[in-house]
């Protein structure tokens, strides 16, 4: 069973990768590159994402639905703390680049969910979320799971919310 599958699939993978490297390696006439858009592989999806601007993903990770209610002064205080103790040797809250973005303004080019899946799955979020693979291909460095709990992240997105409405 498992042999037969396998037979079956490498033609599909051989037939798909050469229609891939088709695709690509034509660009320069008109018949390809309108190819190029319909055959959205991957590759060109990290290189048309913009990771500076405002994205509805809600990423990849165990993060679906986060309810937002008004923002908690006290949460938001503790987020805070666990910011400048795990965080803030790669970002700063405010615009300022240090080995990651900075995170002024992140609320509003994310989702909530989003931001929680990227604390949580970095790695993940950087091999197959459209806006995780851009901003590696920007930052260039791999942002690592700081051994942050859930309640810890949802207190960094409210120092995050708060932040952002100053
Ligand atoms: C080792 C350095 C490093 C540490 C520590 C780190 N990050 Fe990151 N972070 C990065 C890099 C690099 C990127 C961009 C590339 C990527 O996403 O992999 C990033 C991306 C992000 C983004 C996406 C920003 C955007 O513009 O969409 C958020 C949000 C974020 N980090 C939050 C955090 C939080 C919160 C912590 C602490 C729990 C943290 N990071 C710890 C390096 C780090």
């Amino acid at each position: 069973m498992k042999t037969k599958n396998l037979r079956q699939l490498i033609p599909a993978l051989l037939i798909s990768g050469a229609a891939f490297l088709y695709a690509c390696g034509g660009s320069g006439n008109d018949a390809s590159s309108s190819a190029d858009t319909t055959s959205n592989s991957a590759a060109s999806t990290a290189a048309s994402v913009d990771p500076a601007t405002k994205s509805d993903s809600k990423g990849v990770g165990k993060f679906t639905s986060v309810q937002l209610g008004p923002i908690d002064d006290a949460m938001a205080e503790k987020g805070k703390a666990v910011f400048t103790a795990k965080c803030s040797a790669c970002h700063k809250a405010t615009d300022q680049r240090v080995v990651g973005p900075g995170l002024k303004g992140v609320t509003q080019r994310r989702t909530p969910e989003w931001i929680m899946n990227q604390i949580t799955n970095p790695a993940e979020m950087e091999q197959k979320d459209p806006v995780g693979k851009a901003l590696l291909a920007k930052y260039l460095t791999q942002m690592t799971f700081q051994n942050v709990t859930d309640d810890e992240t949802r207190q960094i997105l409210e120092y995050f919310r708060q932040n952002d409405k100053q």
